[in-house]
């Protein structure tokens, strides 16, 4: 039977490039979430704005009938700037997108998921992982993601589900088109799309007897320029 693989954010930056070669290998049912659609053929899609509580609560009644061998958790969001610049509601959008829509996704795929000895692949973030200025929100919202993929592999490790924690640093993506700031291209300071995107697809390509449960990408250089 064809392996059925749920992917958040597949309309662009790395979900766009995972989405790419997923649809290429023809193995594989996908099944894309997010605001917009993509125009890859022959995959299924959702739409949801995964930083509203109520459409996320809806779509994952409906994945319960998915029965997925794969949950890849990449959308997400952040906007750069100090703690006391943000409103409310972009506090509550960031910790619902990037934290609890993730908890409720993963929590309604949870039992597919260790019936069929599954994966759960999550897009962390290195902000997660260094407390910097400007660094608030968006990296404690990471930070507790990064937090519930380890317990889920702690958990659910003797029932022999799969989990893997991906945390990249500067990934040249339209992550920063509504940013102040924006990443130098070049490889040397920043990821593209496509080598985040190529990891992933070897986690689900090549099932090794280990479980690469946290693997961190950084450039060589760090460099995010104002525009
Ligand atoms: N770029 C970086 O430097 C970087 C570094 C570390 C970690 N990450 C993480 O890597 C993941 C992918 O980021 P990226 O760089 O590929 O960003 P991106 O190019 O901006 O793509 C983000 C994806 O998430 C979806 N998305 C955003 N807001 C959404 C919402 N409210 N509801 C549903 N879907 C939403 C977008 O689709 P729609 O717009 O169609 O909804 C898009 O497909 C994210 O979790 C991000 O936090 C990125």
């Amino acid at each position: 039977m064809t392996e059925r693989i749920i992917l958040t954010g597949h309309t662009k930056g790395i979900g766009a490039e995972v989405c790419k070669l997923l649809a290429a290998s023809k193995k594989y049912d996908v099944v894309g979430i997010a605001r917009s659609q993509s125009p890859i053929a022959g995959i299924r899609q959702f739409a949801c704005d995964l930083s509203n509580s109520l459409e996320t609560q809806k779509l994952c009644e409906q994945l319960k009938s998915e029965n997925p061998k794969y949950l890849i958790v990449n959308a997400g969001a952040n906007s750069i700037k100090p703690a006391e610049s943000y409103s409310i509601q972009e506090i509550e959008h960031i910790y619902q997108l990037n934290l609890v829509s993730p908890a409720m996704l993963i929590r309604a795929c949870l039992p597919a998921l260790l019936r069929n000895e599954g994966h759960i692949i999550v897009l962390g973030s290195f902000s997660a992982l260094e407390v910097r200025r400007w660094n608030n929100y968006y990296g404690s919202a990471k930070a507790g993601l990064h937090h519930l993929t380890k317990n889920l592999f702690e958990q659910y490790r003797k029932q022999n589900l799969r989990v893997t924690l991906i945390v990249p640093d500067i990934v040249s993506s339209d992550f920063y088109a509504q940013q102040e700031f924006q990443p130098d291209p070049s490889p040397q300071y920043s990821i593209s799309p496509a080598e985040v995107a190529q990891l992933v697809f070897d986690l689900v390509e090549k099932k090794t007897d280990y479980v690469p449960t946290e693997i961190v990408i950084r450039p060589q250089m760090f460099k995010l320029d104002r525009k």
